[in-house]
This record gives C-alpha cells, sequence and structure tokens, in this order.
C-alpha cells in the first residue's frame, strides 16, 4: 500500500495554521447590537428570558451606544416601547414618542459614530400586538398599513436614523418607504429590508422584550418557514422596490436562505440572531451544558460562513471585545 501523503490534519496542527487558512471571521464592523429603549423606566429592566439583554432607560441607551460606537460596531438598531398603547399603534408617529426621541437622542450622541438604525413596524405601539393596522374583521390591513410605514420612516430621518428598517412584511412597504423618503428630502436614508422574515417561534423573548400584547400569530404576513423559493421571491421584490441591504431572519434555522440570498443576489445580507437563538445558548450555558463564549463565537460564524455581510445580534459588544483579542 503506497500512502499518499495526503494529510489535511496538517494545517489543523497548530493555532497560527488554523487562522491562516481561515476561510471565515467575525468582525466589530459587521455586527450590528438590537436595544430596547423603554418609555418612563427610571433604571434600566432586566429581560428575564434574555439573561444579559435589558430594556434601556434613554440614559443607560445612550451610554451603550457610545460603547457600541467605541467597540467598532457597525451600529445599534433600537426599538421603542411605548407606555401607551392603542390599536392604531398612534404613539409610533409622535414626533416626542418614544422611539423618535431616542433616535435623535442617540444620533446627538454618537453622530457618525456608529450607525442608529431603527425598526420601522407597529408590533411594539399596537395594543393588539400585531405589526400593522387591523381592517372591521379583524385583519392585517396591508395597504393602509403602508402609508403609516411611509410617515414613520420620514420621522425616523429625521430624528437622525442613518438607516431604516422595515420588519412587518407587509407587501410593498420598501417602495412605499423608499418613495417617501425620497419625496420628503432623504434621498441618503439607508433601507435595511426584512425581506425573508419568517413567522418564527424563536421571536418567543423578543414578546417579553417588548411588552408585547400579540396573541395568535404572524402567519397572514410573515413566512411560512417550509418555503426557501418563496423567499427569494419576497427578496428580488425588495430590491425592485429600493432595498440597500436584504435581512434573513431568523438565522438559525434559516442557514440555507441565507445562503442562497448569497448565490441569488449582490446586495450587502444581513442576518438576524434573534432572541429565540440567543436564549436557548444563554440558557444551556447557565445549566453548564455547554461552553458559553464558544458556542456564541461558532454561532456567529456560522451565519457569516452561510453567507451574512452584517450580523445583528445581543452579543454584538461581547463579540467585538473578544475577536479583538
Ligand atoms: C417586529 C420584530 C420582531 C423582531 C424584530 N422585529 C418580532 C416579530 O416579528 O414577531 C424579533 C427579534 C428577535 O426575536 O430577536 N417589530
Amino acid at each position: 500500500m503506497t500512502f499518499p501523503g495526503v494529510r489535511p490534519r496538517r494545517l489543523r496542527a497548530l493555532p497560527a495554521l488554523r487562522s491562516m487558512v481561515a476561510e471565515t471571521s467575525v468582525a466589530p464592523g459587521q455586527l450590528i447590537l438590537p436595544v430596547f429603549v423603554g418609555e418612563g423606566l427610571s433604571e434600566p429592566k432586566p429581560i428575564t428570558s434574555m439573561p444579559g439583554v435589558v430594556q434601556h432607560t434613554m440614559d443607560s441607551l445612550k451610554a451603550t451606544a457610545v460603547e457600541a460606537a467605541s467597540a467598532g460596531l457597525a451600529g445599534v438598531m433600537i426599538f421603542g416601547l411605548p407606555e401607551h398603547k392603542d390599536a392604531q399603534g398612534s404613539q409610533a408617529l409622535a414626533p416626542d414618542g418614544i422611539l423618535t426621541t431616542a433616535l435623535r437622542e442617540v444620533r446627538a450622541e454618537v453622530g457618525d459614530a456608529c450607525l442608529v438604525m431603527s425598526d420601522v413596524c407597529l408590533d411594539e405601539f399596537t395594543d393588539h400586538g400585531h405589526c400593522g393596522v387591523l381592517t372591521a374583521d379583524g385583519h392585517v390591513d396591508n395597504d393602509a398599513t403602508l402609508e403609516i410605514y411611509a410617515e414613520m420612516a420620514v420621522l425616523h430621518a429625521e430624528a437622525g436614523a442613518h438607516v431604516v428598517g422595515p420588519s412587518g412584511m407587509m407587501d410593498g412597504q420598501v417602495g412605499a418607504i423608499r418613495s417617501a423618503l425620497d419625496r420628503a428630502g432623504h434621498p441618503q436614508t439607508v433601507i435595511l429590508a426584512y425581506s425573508a422574515k419568517y413567522a418564527s417561534a424563536f421571536y418567543g423573548p423578543f414578546r417579553e422584550a417588548v411588552n408585547s400584547s400579540l396573541s395568535g400569530d404572524r402567519r397572514t404576513y410573515q413566512q411560512d418557514s417550509r418555503n426557501l423559493r418563496e423567499a427569494l421571491r419576497e427578496i428580488e421584490l425588495d430590491i425592485a422596490e429600493g432595498a440597500d441591504i436584504i435581512m434573513v431572519k431568523p438565522a438559525l434555522a434559516y442557514l440555507d436562505v441565507i445562503a442562497a440570498a448569497r448565490a441569488a443576489c449582490d446586495l450587502p445580507i444581513a442576518a438576524y440572531n434573534i432572541s429565540g437563538e440567543y436564549a436557548m445558548v444563554e440558557a444551556a450555558a447557565a445549566n453548564g451544558w455547554i461552553d458559553r463564549e464558544r458556542a456564541i463565537e461558532e454561532t456567529v460564524t456560522g451565519i457569516r460562513r452561510a453567507g451574512a455581510d452584517v450580523v445583528l445580534t445581543y452579543w454584538a459588544l461581547e463579540l467585538a471585545r473578544s475577536v479583538g483579542r
């Protein structure tokens, strides 16, 4: 028997060899930190299903945004939690509403040192918890919701958002927002489109994070987890409507969607490493069942390897420190 001498293990023998041939990296500038700010809070409020994540006060939010900028993160994605909710989600359009105020204050604090991003959606603002307003018979009214999203996006841009992130999965939301922004004199505002957003059980902890009052589910507007081609169609439509960056969400059960999106389009791709994905790792680590730091790095590296340029993750600050080591 002639031994061929082919030994893949040769390149795994030393840390320097492994680093030299590593195909994937995670850099702070590719990470976005999602943050929650609660109206009327006097101190940060822990989210029990997301250990380590809080609902911020305005002050702790600003301090966190400054930390994000100095850690070299790409940006912060801000979710606002109003004290008062109603069927129309009217606080979403209030000029002094919690999200608009947070965008204004964070932008004044960080300037262009990191990107200020906003969630353009109604679910944090409606008492029924849906991402849009409802028709008389209780369905989510697509086109009426588009008008509100368009107004919201303009309000966010005026408050200082560099990037708006429509996450409600209404048909035509990117086009409606793009033309409203352009008409209002904000042609430079970037649209990070939640293009392929699936109805998912993994959003569970987010419901606590945003004090959600949703009963039922979002299956009439978010995507069915059995579908891949449908995601590519959604992405194609968002690109045609003017999206600058497209997003796949959740990340871990949808790595194939990220890979297919990468192959199908040339736009930058983001993926959202969501609340339930965070909670699973934290819970297992808290039980001593997995090595927390390694699991976090492996999770985010896997999302990058699948093809995501940008990752939204609640571990962004911690990862920026560890990958910068
Ligand atoms: C909608 C929105 C959701 C998340 C981000 N934006 C919830 C949903 O669609 O049900 C979930 C993020 C996470 O779970 O971490 N505004």
